[in-house]
């Protein structure tokens, strides 16, 4: 079996072939904004503009492989959640190759995705999923047909925060990595708000916060308590959804799982409670157009295939409104 896959949720544009046993190409085409943050007007033009190239280039690198795109079994695209303009326009590009090319097409939640990849490609089973990224905080795991939200963020994701703040220090975007880097230079633990309700949390005050520090204290020093801040909320709700749900294992997804502080942290949680803790390649952490295209294998598979005409897209597209048809229990 082999299936397209289009992501376009935000700022990557990203489609790939898979098959059952490998990705067999992915091509990306990343929009960068000039100054600031994400305008999603301009991250939908540039996706309109590069859909093209994109899915052409992927077109070239299969035939390489000698497979053609009559060989293509079903397209998949993200239909949420994520911005409406880039959801939409990406969702243009699915259709028409759906219709161009005969095959059935295959709507996919944008965080279930990061769960399945991160399942295909770690040893994990039924994991507790962190999967925190830029837009998006969830501590998620399947339960009775559906991937269940345990814990998620009042506000911004925990990636968004880190590049809210690192604006505010005069750090280039993103910001994830530059606060990492700094931080390994601290010294001092600075106090800052530490926000966990129940089982959700909140990043946003944080944030604000950590600016305001920056008149007293040193960059490095606002970087390190940052993150020592954010991370302990993050791995806290997470080992929570562990001894909820008695599950063993921890599985990390999400652009801001690249921080080996976070890993470090949930790394030592783990040990402790004796669970394993999984974090797949890099490549498959962040936004990417394999974990579309595999989500749509297993769901073209199980018959879980739409009509174009209900293929409308859903900025708030929640992980645990999907039928997980999938997994045998
Ligand atoms: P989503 O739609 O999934 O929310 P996104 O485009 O915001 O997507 P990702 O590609 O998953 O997200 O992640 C981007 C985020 O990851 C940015 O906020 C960036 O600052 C953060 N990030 C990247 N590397 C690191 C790092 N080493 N430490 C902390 N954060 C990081
Ligand atoms: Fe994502």
């Amino acid at each position: 079996t082999l299936v397209l896959g289009i992501e376009g949720t935000a700022w990557n544009l990203s489609a790939a072939v898979v098959n059952e046993d490998e990705v067999v190409c992915e091509v990306t085409h990343t929009y960068k904004p000039a100054t600031g943050g994400i305008h999603p007007r301009e991250a939908a033009q540039h996706h309109a503009q590069f859909a093209f190239w994109v899915i052409s280039n992927l077109f070239d690198e299969i035939a390489e492989k000698n497979i053609s795109p009559g060989d293509i079994d079903a397209i998949s695209f993200s239909q949420g959640p994520g911005l409406g303009a880039c959801l939409r326009t990406v969702a243009t590009a699915a259709r028409a190759l759906s219709l161009s090319l005969e095959i059935p097409l295959v709507g996919v939640n944008h965080c279930v995705a990061h769960v399945e990849i991160g399942r295909w490609k770690t040893p994990a089973k039924d994991p507790v999923v962190l999967y925190a990224s830029g837009a998006n905080t969830q501590v998620l795991a399947y339960r009775r047909g559906k991937y269940r939200v345990f814990g998620e963020t009042l506000d911004i994701g925990v990636g968004n925060a880190l590049d809210k703040f690192a604006r505010s220090g005069h750090l280039s975007h993103p910001g994830g990595p530059q606060i990492e880097m700094y931080a390994k230079d601290s010294v001092n633990y600075v106090n800052l708000p530490y926000v966990v309700k129940g089982m959700d949390f909140s990043f946003s005050g944080l944030s604000t916060a950590a600016t305001d520090a920056l008149q007293k204290h040193t960059l490095e020093d606002v970087c390190y308590s940052l993150q020592e801040n954010a991370f302990a909320m993050l791995v806290e709700v997470t080992e929570r959804a562990l001894a909820h749900t008695g599950k063993n294992e921890v599985l990390l997804g999400g652009g801001v799982g690249a921080n080996m502080r976070l890993r470090e942290m949930l790394d030592i949680m783990c040990d402790d409670r004796g669970a394993s803790f999984y974090v797949p390649e890099k490549r498959f952490m962040g936004d990417n157009g394999a974990m579309i295209a595999w989500l749509g294998l297993l769901m073209y598979k199980a018959g879980d295939t739409i009509r174009v005409e209900d293929s409308h897209v859903n900025p708030n597209y929640r992980p645990d409104m999907v039928d997980v048809t999938w997994l045998k229990e």
